[in-house]
């Protein structure tokens, strides 16, 4: 029996983690599935969006499941934080992110899957696996504003392009640091790979920008060359990330598998599920070598919670992404034959797909499908 750390968090997260629980159990997937707190409700009371007693719990579990979280600018977050806690100098941080750095989740991996019949769908044949690398990169959170003279004396020492900033005060001057390694640059790389060639995929096309940011960018690419060389069978494509957008519009049908570092991974990867149906499929999982946390890639959405109006699908999806890692494929693979058959036929649709359905009748329908057909 498995242990999954069931982590539900704010707003819709749990309309949307109660459809999965339905499905979970439905299917009789042999899991305990334990509660763990996080989200914006411990940051008020106990100012840890991620108690202790949830990284613990996480610890002891095979994977985790994770719904979805509010969080708020910094002059809201310190207005709603418990009062006797306030003066302690404690700031929010976003729990997600913080597991990621924690457990060393460095694959952001969001499956585009276009489901025949979704009446969002961009077009019906789009199929993509977008691989973003989740720990370095711009969102390492390595920042400066004011930035300090040591930081400005270093760069103005090493850099002769610093000379036009020469005459900035540094309190009109901010820094945000794009740190890429090698390692970093390596293991997410070879992540899309090892995904391509297990699943006889033609493709993998690296999203960089190197003609401009020549040594992050340059990096990551020159790697993607190194590590092409060991699947000969795999064609590796070099676009840039300006234009892998407007071919995403353009040709979507002809990517496969995408792989790019954390920023551009990230815009990239919003844009293509608006391809095949927007938030309410955008499943993501965040996989490290020993753990792995899924979730949907929506917020917590506030006017909608507790309503159980919202489209579970992302949910739903990411569960199947879980089950896939657990390696429960066959399991896996007859849940995505339930949800694709739901979508095809149409009847059971949640408000985005232009339906009147509930979250939790679509979950049932999903699980009603799941018994018929196997
Ligand atoms: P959001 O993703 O919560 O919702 C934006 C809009 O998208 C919703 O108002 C709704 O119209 C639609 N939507 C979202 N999920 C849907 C679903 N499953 N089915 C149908 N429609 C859906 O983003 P928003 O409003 O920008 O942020 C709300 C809160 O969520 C904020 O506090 C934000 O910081 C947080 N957030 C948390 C994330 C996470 O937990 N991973 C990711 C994004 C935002
Ligand atoms: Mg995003």
């Amino acid at each position: 029996m498995y242990k999954i750390a069931w982590l539900p968090g704010d707003g819709i997260g749990k309309d949307v983690t109660d459809a999965v629980k339905i499905v979970l159990d439905g299917i009789e997937f042999n899991a305990e599935l334990i509660h763990g707190d996080i989200g914006w409700k411990f940051w008020k009371s106990e100012g840890n969006p991620l108690p202790d007693r949830t990284i613990e719990l996480l610890r002891k579990c095979d994977c985790a499941y994770f719904g979805a979280i509010t969080s708020k600018p910094k002059e809201e977050a310190q207005k709603e934080l418990n009062p006797e806690l306030r003066k302690e100098g404690i700031q929010y941080f976003s729990p997600i992110v913080k597991l990621r750095q924690l457990f060393d989740l460095y694959v952001n991996m969001r499956p585009c899957k276009a489901y025949p019949g979704n009446p969002l769908n961009y077009r019906d044949d789009i199929d993509l696996v977008i691989f973003r690398e989740n720990t370095e990169g711009l969102y390492s959170g390595i920042e400066y504003h004011p930035v300090p003279e040591r930081v400005f004396n270093a760069l103005m020492e090493t850099h002769p392009k610093m000379e036009r900033f020469k005459n900035v005060p540094l309190e009109d001057m901010a820094i945000s640091t794009r740190i890429f390694t090698r390692k970093g640059c390596r293991r997410i790389l070879k992540k899309a790979f090892e995904y391509a060639d297990k699943f006889n995929r033609k493709s993998v096309t690296v999203v960089e920008k190197p003609n401009v940011i020549r040594e992050t960018s340059g990096l990551m690419v020159r790697e993607a060359r190194e590590i092409a060389k060991d699947y000969p069978d795999i064609e590796l494509w070099e676009t840039n990330v300006d234009a892998m957008a407007m071919w995403l519009i353009k040709n979507p049908q002809d990517y496969s598998v995408l792989v790019s570092s954390n920023m551009f991974g990230d815009i990239i990867s919003d844009e293509a599920a608006q391809l095949i149906g927007g938030l309410g499929f955008a499943c993501s999982g965040n996989i490290g070598d020993k753990f792995a946390v899924f979730e949907p890639t929506h917020g917590s959405a506030p006017k909608y919670a507790g309503k159980y109006v919202v489209n579970p699908m992302a949910a739903i999806l990411a569960a199947k992404m879980m089950l896939d890692w657990l390696g429960e494929i066959e399991l896996a693979k007859k849940l995505e034959d339930a949800v694709a058959l739901v979508i095809k036929e149409g009847k059971v649709r949640t408000y985005d797909m232009g339906g009147k359905s509930s979250t939790l009748d679509v979950a049932n329908e999903i699980v009603k499908k799941f018994k018929e057909i196997h």
